[in-house]
């Protein structure tokens, strides 16, 4: 199993209140799965992707990927942030050199599969610019490349696209699709969108308003490869409506502030 997160709860204490953020969360994710984590604002969702990224510790609870217990932040897990950071004094191939370089891998081989990353990010004859030389987008897909190329076992992605405006959100959903489809890197990404989940996922999962229980792991039944297309078919338009129900269901419950 790539992630395995067995009952973890978080509360936070804050100006005298107690606050459960996380409620006994269970998910099991598989190798090259992507999964989607669904739920209203405040229901936990970043508490989550923080404590599985190492960031934060849980009250109780484990988390192991591939296997291990997370304790800490690691190379296994790759966090990338809304806005990519990358170091501005190197060009693009040298950023994503940088953790190879670190890790003392091969330079002949480091290089071959820069090249090889930034080629399927739609980058190859960018590979001499640096950052301030490049598109929004493209420094996003630069960052994509850097982290592939330490071979997480998972990605983890907080509502990546949330800050772009919508053609440049399109763009990467798309790229971030073809991506996927050509690397099967296990990714774990954070959205309030239904369409977004419906259109990314393999399966969501389903977050009640907190504190964050997983109110239901839907299967996302469309075929893949997705494309902008799919959001126009009959089977998105199900999916996407099956998914907003169930969300749904899970709007209006009670906030629970313990004194
Ligand atoms: N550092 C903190 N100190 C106190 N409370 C916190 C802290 N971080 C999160 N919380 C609380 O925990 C709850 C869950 O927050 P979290 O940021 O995980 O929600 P979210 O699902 O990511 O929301 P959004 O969709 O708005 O990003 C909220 O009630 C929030 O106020
Ligand atoms: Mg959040």
């Amino acid at each position: 199993m790539a992630l395995d997160i067995r009952g973890v709860s978080k509360h936070f204490r804050h100006k005298g209140k107690n606050t459960l953020a996380l409620d006994n969360v269970d998910l099991h994710v598989q190798p090259g799965e992507f999964i989607c984590l669904l739920g209203p604002s405040g229901c936990g969702k970043s508490t989550l992707l923080n404590i599985v990224a190492g960031f934060m510790k849980a009250d109780s609870g484990t988390i192991l990927s591939q296997g291990t217990p997370v304790t800490k932040p690691g190379a296994d897990r790759c966090v990338l942030f809304q806005q990519p950071t990358l170091y501005s004094w190197m060009t693009t191939k040298q950023n994503v050199m940088f953790g190879p370089k670190m890790t003392g891998m091969d330079k002949t081989a480091a290089s071959e599969r820069a090249a090889e990353l930034l080629d399927i990010v739609g980058l190859g004859a960018f590979q001499n610019h640096y950052p301030h030389q490049l598109s929004g987008g493209m420094r996003h897909r630069v960052a994509y490349a850097r982290a592939l190329i330490n071979k997480p076992n998972i990605l983890l992605l907080d509502e990546p696209f949330a800050a772009l405006d919508a053609i440049t959100r399109v763009s990467m959903q798309n790229f971030l699709l073809e991506l996927w489809q050509q690397e099967r890197t296990t990714i774990l990404f954070v959205t309030h969108d239904v369409e977004e989940a419906c259109l990314l996922a393999d399966r969501v999962c389903v977050m009640s308003a907190r504190p964050g229980r997983v109110h239901a792991i839907s299967t996302v039944d469309i075929p893949r490869p997705r494309t902008q297309a799919t959001v126009e078919s009959q089977v998105f338009i199900e999916n996407r409506r099956a998914l907003r129900t169930t969300l749904e269901e899970t709007l209006g419950q009670q906030e629970a502030v313990v004194q």
